[in-house]
């Protein structure tokens, strides 16, 4: 076997999680190509594959085989004087592809700025913020199938995105090794989205009248400081939970009880809830058990102060759905990998 897919026994994960949980994989690779993980296939079957770590909660430690996705690149592969559509390796870091993209004046993904994490986990979970979803600017994916060993083109359609979802979090999770994400993005007349209250605020704040890709994404940046921790800082995935979607009917009798709950409204009769402020009405804004937390400026963030185990971290995810659905008859669902 080629020295480079070396498989290492009894890794710590700590780094490679942004809730900084220490829990070891029996076996670890970290793969930096096709060419190495195709090969890998033939003697080995991951059991999962890690991207940059930020969306996963890891319960304990992993028997099997983890693989890091560390395929990096990014390539123009098709442009006009409108567009470009780049091709970028899924092991790139999301943030720096956007940094990247605003400096060379391409469109379209500004809104997305730091959202930690890698560009092979942005279409699984379709990440979305401040009005934009992965899912707008996405044209194809390609990955390789963990059993038979090929490459597989994924276009839009075959991707079925939904919010936070894709079919790789469904009927195909676990089966592929995602390689590369190609995104289009605009060169001119850039569809600037400031339709987040809070974009605009900020925005007028920096005194910025003629907004451009830049300005948003600096204000996107400003505004993700002021409410979601660093993990650098405070271990956290993010978002732990999904907003919940019920039927409006559920929502009116729930509005009788709670006068000032928040909603946004969707189509057919649907109503989506800010987790958040379900969370913070049980009262678990900002509070602790042992380690693990909520974030005192945002309940939907789990965070670990240090030293929390995966389980620790699980244990509170589950009292918080127990008051929520006591509270309110609404049943959380997590937004991130419960591994
Ligand atoms: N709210 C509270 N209390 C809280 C947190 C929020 O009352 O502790 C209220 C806020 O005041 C606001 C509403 O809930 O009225 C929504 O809060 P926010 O704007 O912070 O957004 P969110 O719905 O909690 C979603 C995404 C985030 C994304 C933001 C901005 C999900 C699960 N989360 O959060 O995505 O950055 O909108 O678009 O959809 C992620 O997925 O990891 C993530 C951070």
């Amino acid at each position: 076997m080629d020295k480079s897919i070396e498989i290492r026994a009894n890794v710590s994960l700590q780094p490679y999680n942004t809730l900084g949980i220490k829990a070891h994989a029996a076996q670890f690779i970290e793969v930096n190509s096709e060419t190495q993980f195709i090969e890998l296939l033939d003697t080995n079957t991951p059991d999962y594959i890690l991207g940059g770590g930020s969306n996963v909660l890891l319960r304990g430690d992993v028997e099997g085989l983890i693989v890091r996705n560390n395929l990096k690149g990014k390539e123009i592969v098709h442009e006009t004087d409108d567009m470009v559509q780049v091709r970028f390796g899924a092991g790139e870091n999301w943030h720096e592809c956007v940094l990247w993209a605003i400096e060379n004046g391409y469109g379209g993904i500004e809104n997305l700025s730091l959202i930690p994490g890698t560009i092979g986990a942005a279409p699984m979970q379709n990440i979305g913020a401040y009005g934009v979803e992965l899912k707008d600017v996405f044209v194809e994916l390609e990955a390789i199938h963990l059993q038979e060993k090929n490459k597989q083109i994924f276009d839009h359609t075959a991707c079925a995105f939904g919010y936070r979802e894709s079919v790789f979090k469904k009927e195909l999770k676990g089966q592929f090794f995602i390689t590369a994400v190609t995104l289009q993005l605009t060169k001119k007349n850039h569809k600037l989205n400031t339709s987040y209250g809070a974009i605009q605020t900020t925005l007028e704040k920096n005194g910025i009248q003629s907004p451009d890709i830049k300005s948003i994404s600096g204000a996107v940046i400003q505004i993700r400081q002021s409410k979601l921790p660093d993990p650098a800082d405070l271990g956290n995935a993010g978002s732990f939970f999904k907003n919940p979607v019920i039927p409006k009917s559920q929502f009116d009798l729930i509005k009788l009880a709670h006068p000032n709950i928040i909603s946004y409204d969707l189509p057919d009769d649907f109503v989506k809830i800010p987790a958040g402020w379900l969370i913070e009405q049980c009262g678990w804004k900002g509070k602790r058990i042992g380690d693990a937390g909520t974030y005192k400026y945002q309940a939907l963030v789990i965070v670990n102060h240090g030293e929390a185990s995966g389980e620790e971290i699980w244990q509170l995810a589950q009292k918080i759905q127990q008051s929520v659905n006591d509270k309110f008859g609404i049943k959380l669902t997590p937004e991130v990998n419960v591994f």
